[in-house]
């Protein structure tokens, strides 16, 4: 283990170089301009595989972007983690907001900004780094398999049939996945829930063709304002969502859990303060962790509609959009919930316009345990590289594959992710502490072997 270490602290240098020409590829999934160099993304980390000492690596095509495979099967007999993760990034815009540009990382107060730097790419490269410590220094304990999609900003919707299609290579004892966040750098945790998502663009038309605000306005029903009233009603005044049924299957914490859930540090002045606002506004009854850990929600990702350039124009339009996601918590149903609002949605529609609503894609939510080997095996590799047994906790973001590896494979994963919250992922100047990185690097083969002694 120690020559590992060594390995590692020689190469911090090298490692940074490498990530930064990963981090120069725009591998933008969500918009097809970038499918060439999702591409070229997918073929860097293929590489970096080989390079590493991984075998059977391959760049399998999907309906989408491609899947990235590769192993180290070193003896059938050893354990097998199967280390998940995604080379795709969301897009940069607004770029007007980032200090440096998205797709030339520099370093900054110890900080690597770039699109990706975190999510994922970063975290994704320290799984390859850790794993070319172990194969430069003879000490891989397990077999491992790498398995790193292109299309998970995107809901991962060619994986699932990759998965169904290639579980002999799928073979596995454990997933093992960096992308989520700690509480910060000296107090370690584990990710051990993650929210599921239901995601709906919904479009309300109004007269045939878009009118003159002065000859028809007053008449008409305007399709924006009447888009702003259903919207709002979706809420009400405890910021309870309205839809029929939408709480029916939210699986209830116990006042204990509930108890034990709000002990994790969390500072509501510094949380305020952090994001510039003055008050925060949740589901009453529940406290903020509670709020993006356990309860579910509904959220405003865009609206548009009308006029909106230079000036004004007086204009009654015809269309109006906006883009709604919804966070599931267990034991909450992605495709029922996106039918309760659909139904719910078209109800409650006034007759002076129709509305469509369009399903995106959706992902089921999961909580992950805490008694198995594995996450003993990755909490006492945190706990050797941090100092401090990590905490666990409730994540309120997405990674729907989780739930699929459960179904699909039978597979249970560890979130070992390294990020923080304020590392402005999905945001203009995102960063990845340096830090972090190479934290992530030297406690990945700890839970190698961790993992690996465990099981015995
Ligand atoms: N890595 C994030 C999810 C995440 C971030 C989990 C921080 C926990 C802490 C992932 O890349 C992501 O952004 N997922 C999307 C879901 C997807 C279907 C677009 C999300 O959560 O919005
Ligand atoms: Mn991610
Ligand atoms: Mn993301």
């Amino acid at each position: 283990m120690e020559a590992t270490q060594d390995y590692i602290k020689k190469n911090e240098k090298k490692f940074l170089d490498e990530l930064f020409e990963l981090l120069k590829i725009p591998s933008v999934s969500a918009d097809s301009k970038y499918k060439k160099d999702v591409e070229r993304a997918a073929e860097f980390i293929r590489s970096s595989l080989v390079e590493a000492g991984a075998e059977n690596v391959e760049v399998c095509p999907t309906k989408g972007h491609p899947i990235v495979y590769g192993e180290k099967i070193i003896d059938p007999k050893l354990p097998t983690v199967i280390v998940y993760g995604h080379y795709d990034v969301q897009p940069a815009d607004p770029l007007n907001l980032w200090d440096s540009p998205p797709f030339e990382p520099v370093i900054k107060n110890n900080k690597i900004y770039a699109r990706g730097a975190c999510d994922d790419k970063g975290q994704v490269f320290m799984h390859i780094k850790a794993f070319e410590g172990m194969m430069k220094t003879n000490t891989l304990p397990c077999n491992v398999r790498f398995m790193i999609e292109g299309e998970e900003e995107v809901g991962s919707s060619n994986l699932g049939t990759w998965v169904k299609e290639n579980k002999n290579r799928l073979k596995g004892d454990v997933i093992l996945i960096s992308d989520t966040s700690i509480i910060a750098n000296d107090i370690p945790s584990i990710e051990v829930g993650l929210r599921g998502l239901s995601y709906v663009q919904v479009e309300v038309t109004g007269p045939n063709r878009d009118l003159h605000s002065g000859v028809y306005g007053g008449a008409v029903g305007n399709p924006i304002q009447v888009l702003c009233k259903m919207i709002d009603s979706l809420k009400d005044k405890n910021n309870r969502i309205t839809i029929p049924g939408f709480y029916d299957d939210v699986l209830e914490l116990s006042k204990e859990e509930r108890e034990e859930l709000n002990k994790t540090p969390f500072d509501v002045e510094e949380y305020k303060k952090d994001l510039g606002v003055e008050e925060l506004m949740g589901e009453a009854g529940y406290s903020p962790l509670e709020h993006t850990g356990i309860r579910p929600t509904l959220e405003l990702n865009g609206i548009w509609g009308g006029y909106t350039g230079e000036g004004s124009k007086t204009v009654l339009p015809s269309k109006a959009y906006a883009k709604i996601s919804m966070r599931l918590v267990p034991n909450q149903s992605s495709e029922k919930i996106t039918k309760l609002f659909s139904d719910h949605f078209e109800k409650i529609a006034p007759k002076c316009v129709k509305v469509k609503v369009l399903p995106h894609h959706g992902g089921e939510p999961v909580v992950t345990p805490t008694d198995s080997i594995a996450y003993k095996a990755a909490s006492k590799a945190m706990e050797t590289t941090f100092g401090k047994k990590p905490i666990p906790t409730r994540g309120g973001g997405s990674i729907p594959i989780v739930a699929l590896f459960e179904k699909e494979l039978g597979l249970k994963s560890v979130l070992m992710g390294f990020g923080l919250d304020s590392d402005l992922i999905h945001s203009p100047n995102e960063n990845y502490g340096v830090f972090n990185f190479m934290k992530g690097i030297e406690t990945i083969p700890l839970f190698f072997r961790n993992f690996t002694e465990m099981s015995k």
